[in-house]
């Protein structure tokens, strides 16, 4: 049966509906068409790509070119989710102008129907502007990996009463600069729960616990094919590098000791033709 794709009403009503929104990342043609298939509400072309695709050591590196290239093969791969683009490192954080240009190439380029980017108040004006310009906004909030170095590394936030009641703030500007929706990342999940109590619009948590509107996680976490480090929020439902290291091998020993092409494998003429081929 052929299905309706995703729309921000329809997140919005699951929020009303006290249905769990679900979402993934994918960041080319096969892991789309497996993560839309498998029903997921929302696809994130992550900036995670340059970890956990490209083999970056964080977020910082992922240029436009790069987030645009894997969000076309991910829009060739995905018919029914929502697809969001995630907005690199100083493509949106320079000037309101570069903000909107950027995320309309997200659209114009690569397919996608909305975009994310990190950050709080201080990112409300290109927020605002970008919603003007007819996009609909992701915002995220907590650990927000391109800010690492001012984080000072990968840590829960929101910690502190002060810092719990400034997410709580940031939530707010975030929803009245027109998001459609917030992700929530590595945050107690009392502070999580407010927040998703106190906005009309849903919030996704990654590590954030059960009082969120919906879940999200790196897709190569939960199918272990990134290995380099596992934050505590990540559940592992497969574990795809060890299983894709044992075929490989497989496949090399068949081939080191002649198993492999079997004659299931190969092509032979046919006898007549075999004949034909000997006469000429
Ligand atoms: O880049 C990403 O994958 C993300 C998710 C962790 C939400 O921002």
């Amino acid at each position: 049966m052929e299905q309706k794709p995703v729309t921000i009403l329809d997140l919005q009503a699951k929020k009303r509906e006290g249905v769990p929104i679900t979402m993934l990342t994918a960041y080319d043609y096969p892991t789309a068409l497996a993560v839309d298939r498998a029903g997921i509400d929302v696809i994130l072309v992550g900036d995670s790509l340059a970890m956990v695709v490209l083999g970056y050591e964080n977020t910082l590196p992922v240029t436009m070119e790069e987030m645009l290239h894997h969000c076309r093969a991910v829009r060739r791969g995905a018919e029914h989710a929502l697809l969001v683009g995630d907005m690199p490192f100083l493509s949106y954080q320079a000037s309101v102008e570069q903000a909107v240009l950027n995320a309309g190439r997200f659209l114009k380029e690569g397919g996608m129907a909305a975009v994310k980017l990190e950050g709080g108040r201080e990112v409300a004006p290109q927020i605002k502007a970008i919603v003007a310009a007819g996009i609909p906004v992701m915002g995220h909030l907590g650990l927000t990996p391109q800010s690492i170095h001012q984080l000072g590394g990968y840590r829960v936030q929101g910690k502190s009463t002060a810092a719990a009641e400034r997410l709580m703030e940031d939530a707010q500007i975030l929803e009245e600069a027109g998001c459609f929706s917030i992700v929530l990342e590595a945050i107690p999940v009392e502070v999580a729960e407010r927040i998703s109590k106190s906005l009309s619009i849903p919030t996704i948590g990654i590590g954030a616990g059960l009082g969120c509107d919906g879940q999200v996680l790196v897709l190569h976490d939960l199918l272990g094919m990134f290995d380099r480090f596992t934050p505590k929020f990540v559940k592992k439902y497969a574990d795809l590098f060890t299983e894709m290291t044992k075929a490989i091998e497989a496949y090399r020993d068949d081939v080191l000791t002649r198993r492999f092409p079997g004659a299931e494998h190969s092509y032979s003429y046919p006898v007549g033709e075999k004949a034909a081929v000997k006469e000429k």
